[in-house]
């Protein structure tokens, strides 16, 4: 089957900000303890973070990374995790069940952003806490020095402050699940007031209020209208989650629900500027979708230790979704669709990064290796930072229940322009029939293929594991090719394809 593109270097939808490649770190499962942090790990540096694990975060070229929860923040007190490591308590876990030994803090999560070269993005308890916590929490990590939690923190051995700019409100305030669920109206004050408040001690802070957990939330989208009532002039970001199952096995609705994802955002964005009329406001509140990945693979392995049927374990093995082939086209698609509302979306975090529904696994003691995931989630974060370029796209469809006519064709691209450079992120969704792919640049004058990278697989269930980690690895594009402004390739059946070009 053909189909079209036309790009062109004025036709854009918006710079990109960089942290739309985020991810995150909650204390759940094994993201920290033997994921991070492992001190008897063969590769543990001084502070017995692994540093294998530094250096796939830091291939990945993380911008930001979420934390400490997730579910777990609603209930954390974060003056457990400082202090001398013995003194600190251990504490059940309400949110995932198990026990937290609190080896790892703000100041060993610190220490491991600068590590990985990635900076951080804090969350405050609103669930079981509230403003006074988080005042204190801010000024801990934020104060020079001359206050009681400033001084706390020198003493703790950190003598700098270190200036977090970006800050969550609270997680999922809407789930019921959430320890200190609240209605919009709570929410909505409470966040308000906190905000309120951590503005007073720093105006320049950047801080994200609690949306939906998802889509199919009964209290969706009025939750976002009245939290935002309450706050849109003390926030800058309110927040998404979704997450991607199949459990149906049916590729072709699974591989379109980036079209769901689409009108999601499209339907917050018009929550914002109704609320944004409505107060008549001159500041613009964006997008943080600081949660999203494919779910499903762990949840039958995972119930019950999550129905607490083998007490509090001290981070067992959890969320650990072994990702598939069809996954890398899912994600893929996931990663157009924020390029392609990168004037709405700023912020976008894949939950997690180290072994819970994670990009990159562990084994206690042995080697840390790459998903399949990984690879599309790499591509992108390396080089979609630019501007992202508005595309008159001309693909065959397919019909879905639901979501109407979904192209075969999922397309973003990225012009960085100090490089002189584009990057197409492609997927073909159609699982029989390759696509011939023609793209018009011709304003952009004669370019060269500097870099085209595929993944494909014959099986879309196969997966990578510790034993054969590179059962899903990209492979060299062939075939393609530019001539007199135009770029002809063609995109097999069910596959991803990054291809580089530059002027
Ligand atoms: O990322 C796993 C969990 O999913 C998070 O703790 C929670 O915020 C969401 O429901």
């Amino acid at each position: 089957m053909k189909a079209a593109v036309t790009v062109h270097s004025k036709f854009t939808i918006s710079e990109i900000d960089p942290r739309l490649y985020g991810s995150f770190i909650e204390h759940l499962g094994r993201a920290v303890h033997t994921g991070i942090y492992e001190p008897d790990h063969p590769t543990a540096d001084e502070n017995g973070m692994r540093r294998d694990v530094i250096e796939l975060v830091r291939e990945l070229n993380v911008p930001i990374v979420r934390y400490p929860g997730g579910n777990f923040v609603s209930a954390y007190n974060w003056e457990d995790g400082i202090g001398p490591k013995e003194s600190r308590p251990t504490r059940l876990d309400l949110a995932w069940h198990t026990s937290e030994s609190n080896q790892v803090g703000i100041h060993e999560f610190a220490d491991w952003c600068a590590a990985a070269n990635t900076q951080m993005m804090l969350a405050v308890n609103l669930g079981s806490r509230g403003l006074d916590e988080a005042r204190n929490f801010l000024e801990y990590v934020n104060h020079p020095g001359g206050s009681e939690w400033s001084d706390k923190r020198r003493a703790n051995g950190r003598e700098e402050p270190w200036d977090v700019k970006l800050w969550c409100l609270g997680n999922e305030m809407d789930g019921p699940w959430q320890i200190g669920h609240k209605t919009a109206d709570e929410y909505g004050r409470l966040a308000h007031e906190t905000a309120k408040a951590m503005r007073a001690f720093d105006s320049s802070l950047e801080l994200v209020v609690c949306g939906s957990s998802n889509a199919h939330m009964p209290t969706y989208p009025e939750w976002e209208a009245t939290v935002l009532d309450h706050t849109y002039n003390e926030v800058d970001f309110i927040s998404l989650h979704m997450y991607f199952e199949n459990r149906a096995k049916n590729t072709a609705n699974y591989l379109a629900r980036s079209i769901e994802l689409d009108h999601y955002i499209g339907t917050v964005a018009g929550v914002i500027s109704y609320i944004k009329a409505k107060k008549r406001s001159t500041k613009d509140v964006y997008i943080s979708f600081d949660e999203w990945n494919v779910w499903y693979h762990s949840k039958e392995r995972d119930k019950a230790t999550l129905a607490g049927a083998h007490g509090w374990p001290h981070a067992p093995a959890l969320l650990e979704d072994d990702y598939n082939f069809e996954d890398v086209l899912q994600v893929g698609c996931i990663l157009n669709t924020f390029i392609n509302r990168a004037d709405v979306v700023k912020i976008a975090c894949m939950a997690q990064l180290v072994n819970v529904i994670a990009p990159i696994m562990t084994v206690p003691g042995g080697p840390a290796w790459r998903q399949t995931i990984f690879y599309p989630y790499y591509f992108a974060s390396v080089y979609g930072r630019g501007t992202a370029l508005k595309l008159l796209v001309d693909s065959p469809t397919y019909r879905v229940d639901g979501l109407g006519e979904v192209p075969y064709l999922d397309i973003s691209a990225v012009h960085d322009a100090h490089r002189n450079a584009v990057t197409f992120f492609i997927v073909n969704r159609n699982g029989s029939e390759a696509i011939d792919l023609d793209v018009s640049l011709l304003e952009f004058g004669t370019m060269k293929i500097i870099d085209d990278q595929v993944l494909a697989h014959s099986d879309i269930n196969i997966t990578n594991s510790a034993d054969q980690p590179d059962n899903v690895v990209p492979k060299k594009g062939e075939g393609a090719a530019f001539a007199d402004g135009r770029l002809g390739l063609k995109i097999a059946p069910l596959s991803y394809r990054m291809i580089r070009l530059k002027a």
